[in-house]
């Protein structure tokens, strides 16, 4: 059976650096709350114009071009994003037209702040299945446009950025290599606890003036709650995955945790005993980019040469729906 090995990464964030002093303009919070509770320095925002499939096709393009194979090798797209430039179609086609690759299969996966491990399970599934032998992966996010940047919404407007990070993974019949697995879980009973209501489908009409004096088109996150279940979740699943494979915290050379506040990833950090090297943190410059957060840090830890062959990398999100899942890759 063959397996799936990262054969290039990237990642594109907009040039708009807005630091937390800017906020300050917008709504009563500080630099210092920001970054005390959140560690978030400053992130990114998108002018006008830029849309995510642009981005995805930026950060794609790259991840090509480290790859060292054609876009037209490309079999499939699975991409990852809750804030797609239209109701529908998903962004994912977008993306396969800017990249011209007419006629292969564009996925768009719902799966918030895990987008991009519940794509690599996907992807990891198809390439093991034989299905298919080149994915480009994507997670993307554009969250300016969509966050209440008034003292209502500032737990919130604070965290958010935009950026998309992008894998090419390939198939290979070495098999000292690639990802080992991917464990992906899910529970809706907390649906409500991090989420958007309207524009939705659900609504009649789907929004209304009423929603929008209410701020219901704006995400809405129970914070402290979510927090809990994130710091409880995201080490659980990274055991998980580690027992799969007769594996300890011992054997883990980097972890990439998905950036939803610093304090979450040290707490993870620690549950696990790994050393400050041993973990990617870079939520002070992007805040966190949902779908985007790992596949922008991948792509900068391989920049950073922080991989070698043969290294144990842990990929680990959690997030809205609530979801949350891991992945172990042999470097
Ligand atoms: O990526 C998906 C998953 N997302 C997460 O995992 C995020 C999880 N949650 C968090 O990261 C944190 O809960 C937050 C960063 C959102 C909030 O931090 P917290 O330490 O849990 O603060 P809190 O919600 O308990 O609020 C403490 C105080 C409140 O004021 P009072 O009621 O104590 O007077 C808030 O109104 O901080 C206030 N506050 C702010 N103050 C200044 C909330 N947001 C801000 C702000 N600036 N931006």
């Amino acid at each position: 059976m063959p397996r799936t090995a990262f054969a290039g990464t990237g990642f594109y964030v907009p040039d708009r650096v807005v630091k937390n002093d800017e906020l300050t303009q917008y709504m009563d919070t500080s630099d210092e709350w920001i970054i005390e509770r959140t560690g978030i320095q400053e992130r990114r925002w998108v002018t006008d114009g830029m849309t995510s499939a642009e981005m995805a096709c930026r950060a794609s393009k790259m991840a090509i071009s480290a790859a060292g194979i054609e876009p037209g090798e490309i079999d499939a797209i699975v991409l990852g994003t809750l804030s797609p430039d239209v109701f529908f179609p998903g962004t994912g086609v977008f993306l396969q037209r800017d990249l011209g690759l007419e006629g292969i299969p564009a996925l768009d996966v719902r799966a918030q702040c895990s987008g991009f491990v519940y794509g690599l399970s996907v992807a990891d599934a198809w390439i093991k299945s034989g299905q298919y032998r080149t994915i480009l992966l994507v997670g993307v996010e554009i969250h300016s446009t969509g966050i209440d940047v008034s003292t209502r919404g500032r737990d919130l407007a604070v965290l958010f950025g935009d950026g998309a990070g992008a894998a090419v993974l390939t198939a290979t019949d070495e098999q000292d290599r690639g990802v080992l697995s991917t464990h992906i879980h899910a529970d809706g009973n907390h649906a409500e606890m991090l989420w958007t209501e309207a524009a939705g489908s659900k609504n009649h009409p789907r929004i209304s003036a009423e929603d929008i004096a209410a701020g219901r088109h704006y995400p809405r996150m129970e914070g402290r709650e979510v927090f809990k279940h994130a710091v409880k979740r995201m080490p659980e699943v990274v055991m998980e995955a580690l027992e799969a494979n007769d594996l300890t915290t011992n054997d883990i050379d980097l972890l990439i945790p998905h950036q939803a506040n610093l304090r979450i990833s040290q707490m993870v950090q620690r549950r696990l005993g790994l050393e400050d090297d041993q973990v990617v943190n870079n939520i002070q410059r992007y805040g966190n980019t949902t779908a985007a957060t790992i596949p922008i840090a991948l792509a900068e830890a391989v920049r950073d040469e922080r991989l070698e062959r043969g290294d144990l990398l842990c990929l680990v999100a959690f997030g809205s729906g609530l979801t949350w899942g891991s992945a172990l890759v042999r470097w």
